[in-house]
């Protein structure tokens, strides 16, 4: 058997292919020189690593990717992020080769819920609509009227009739926010992000005390009291926008420290420090899935053309209609 046969047999249980790169490869230049051959676009989440982010021909919120996968003329499309990122662009791209560096890159919030969850709530509530966080996977996009991402949520809710009975999912702690500030009574998923989880309210009160003139800014997938002590909420991409506009110096950032990377590239003279978890590895606010992508398996991913995404046509088709939606209703934002 050659070594990409046995990689290939053991990518369903590995994730990646485990091929190893002979020395001396510049992976930067074999990257490049992948693109253009291959006429292949590289997508890149902020949480990603700084080299990931650095390389990537666009690099966005779940927003911004959703709408780049959806404008691309590419033939292949390098989803650096995680498998419900790259589903979606699937979704949206059925005749393109959408590849993901490592199939392992989850995600806890679309792995707390199911298509099968969602019918069954919808039983228990037969006159509600469904909205659904875009951190979800193909068979809960396939069950949802709307889909949301964090950037476009409160818009999209404040669109529909306010005597509308909405069930939100997956995460329980946008949706209470959401419930929040526009005084709505959404049912919630019970479902989390365990990065945002874990911010610690005692050690971020102590960073404030350090840091007695930064703002704390944080993702709307932390927990009220984290949220209810922030100068602002938002999105990666609105949180990024936030620390080059406003006129403060220091920030304290609450969300997954990969943000911090274009941060510093946009406002090099600000004091950026990451805000403190209560995770017991590290103290630090780093998306374990989204860090299994490196820039070895991504060139493996581009030279091999895998590992793939696929997805069944009828929930793609379902999964499209809610997407749809969303672009369509959020038009307006940024
Ligand atoms: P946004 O990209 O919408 O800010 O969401 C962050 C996130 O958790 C992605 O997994
Ligand atoms: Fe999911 Fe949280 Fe990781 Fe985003 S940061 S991919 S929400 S686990």
């Amino acid at each position: 058997m050659s070594t990409l046969e046995r990689a290939i047999k053991s990518l369903p249980e590995k994730g990646y292919l485990d091929i190893e790169i002979p020395q001396g490869i510049n992976l930067l230049d074999e990257i490049n020189r992948l693109r253009k051959e291959k006429n292949a676009i590289i997508l890149a989440h902020y949480y990603q690593t700084g080299d990931i982010q650095d390389i990537a021909d666009f690099l966005g919120d779940s927003l911004q990717l959703a709408r780049a996968a959806e404008k691309t003329d590419a033939d292949m499309i390098v989803f650096c992020g995680v498998h419900f990122m790259a589903e979606t662009a699937k979704i949206l791209n059925p005749t393109k080769k959408v590849v993901l560096p490592d199939l392992q890159a989850g995600c806890t919030l679309a792995d707390s819920c199911s298509g099968e969850g969602i019918r069954e709530m919808r039983k228990k509530h037969p006159n509600a609509i469904v909205v659904s966080y875009i951190n979800c996977d193909s068979t809960v996009k396939a069950e949802s009227d709307i889909i949301v991402t964090s950037s476009n949520a409160e818009q999209i809710i404040r669109s529909l009739p306010e005597d509308q009975e909405i069930i939100f999912a997956p995460d329980k702690n946008l949706g209470r926010y959401i419930n929040q500030v526009t005084g709505r009574n959404m049912i919630l998923w019970d479902g989390s992000c365990y990065v945002h989880e874990a911010f610690s309210l005692e050690k971020i009160g102590q960073q404030m005390l350090i840091y007695p003139k930064a703002k704390l800014i944080a993702h709307p997938e932390a927990q009220k009291p984290v949220l209810q002590i922030a100068d602002f909420i938002g999105s990666t991409a609105r949180l990024l926008d936030y620390v080059v506009e406003d006129d403060c110096e220091e920030f304290i950032v609450a969300t997954e420290e990969g943000i911090l990377h274009e941060m510093k590239k946009r406002a090099p003279h600000k004091k950026l420090i990451p805000a403190e978890s209560d995770d017991k590895t590290c103290n630090c606010a780093e998306c374990q899935f989204m860090k299994l992508n490196n820039m070895q398996k991504l060139y493996l991913c581009m030279q091999y053309e895998l590992p793939e995404i696929t997805l069944d046509e009828e929930i793609r088709l379902k999964a499209l209609r809610p997407i749809n939606k969303m672009l369509e209703l959020s038009k307006k934002i940024k």
